[in-house]
């Protein structure tokens, strides 16, 4: 994959970011994610690719634009790159909408057939930084996972601090965490910034537990390719027609343990826009009436290069 596709993806989250900004904190979450796909969908035609959305805003019959299948990009020759997308152009349409913590524009970029195609249903995940890397599993329980975090990053396990999605399924995980005696932060959404955020030690979070949802899982697998941390999932499915689904993707066995490279395999690209402020990106700044700033993270799988990218947008000369 051209490096340099990397630096055009970034262009698609800031426009699908600086479009959901004008709804944050209105309350209006349809309308947020409305703007963000718009944008997004639209920046896509402006990049010479032959792009397929794997992991995007739904299955076909249930969303109109970035659905499971759909062919992005304006495909210029038959050497247009074939690449797979998962994106989520507003992860976190409930954050933005209340002006919440850690809303994002994001996308992640994989060779063709190189992402898990997962069904839009959930996924027990559990996610951490370099140093944990081997050593944490879904196989083990959270309180093994949380000693072996405690023991790779030298802290004593009360100064461990697991996020974990605020949600009744979540009562015994949260109960057994705080039996264990590490620290937890309770996210109402945004799980793939929380799932990311453990590769930045300053952070203050060093591991994601719980069940959120899949195609999140995809997104941040991806991720934390790109940062070295290490990542793994097992779908939580709600009933047989999800099940059936699964199975139509490609999913032979329902209850395999995916491990990030099963999950984003081969070199894959991620770049991410900040919505409102988070773990891992600024949100997006008025400066003035007819300009505003972006925050965004573009990062490779290959060479390990994360990039911040601080942008300022004029509105007069932009669409948005
Ligand atoms: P949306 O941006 O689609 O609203 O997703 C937000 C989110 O919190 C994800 O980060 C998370 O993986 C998922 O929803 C959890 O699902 P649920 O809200 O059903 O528990």
């Amino acid at each position: 994959m051209d490096r340099n596709l990397a630096l055009e993806f970034v262009r698609i989250t800031e426009a699908a970011s600086l479009a959901c900004a004008r709804f944050i904190g209105q309350g209006d979450e349809k309308a947020a994610d409305q703007a963000a796909v718009d944008a997004m969908r639209r920046e896509f035609d402006s990049v010479d690719i032959d792009g397929t959305v794997v992991i995007g805003e739904g299955e076909r019959d249930e969303a109109p634009m970035l659905y499971i299948g759909e062919e992005v990009g304006g495909k210029r020759s038959e050497h247009s790159p074939k690449i797979d997308i998962a994106l989520d152009p507003l992860e976190g349409t409930t954050i933005c909408a209340h002006g919440g913590v850690g809303a994002i524009s994001v996308i992640a970029v994989a060779e063709r057939g190189n992402f898990l195609h997962a069904p839009d249903t959930y996924m027990d995940k559990i996610a951490c930084g370099p140093k944990g890397k081997g050593h944490i599993s879904l196989e083990k329980s959270p309180t093994e996972n949380i000693q072996v975090i405690s023991e790779v990053l030298k802290k004593p396990v009360s100064d461990v601090t697991v996020v974990i999605l605020d949600r009744p399924r979540h009562k015994d995980l949260i109960a057994e965490v705080r039996k264990a005696g590490a620290r937890i932060r309770l996210i109402g959404d945004g799980d793939v910034s929380a799932g990311i955020a453990p590769c930045w030690e300053d952070s203050g979070i060093d591991l994601l537990m719980g069940i959120g949802g899949a195609p999140e899982g995809v997104i941040t697998a991806a991720g934390l390719k790109c940062l070295g941390g290490d990542f793994q999932g097992r779908l939580r499915f709600r009933n047989d027609e999800e099940k059936e689904r699964a199975k139509a993707m490609g999913i032979e066995d329902l209850d395999k343990m995916f491990s990030r490279d099963e999950i984003a395999q081969g070199s894959v690209m991620f770049c991410a826009t900040g919505v409102t402020d988070g773990p891992l990106l600024k949100g997006v700044r008025a400066l003035s009436r007819n300009r505003s700033q972006t925050d965004s993270i573009v990062m490779r799988s290959k060479t390990g290069t994360v990039r911040r990218v601080t942008a300022e947008h004029d509105h007069n000369l932009k669409d948005i």
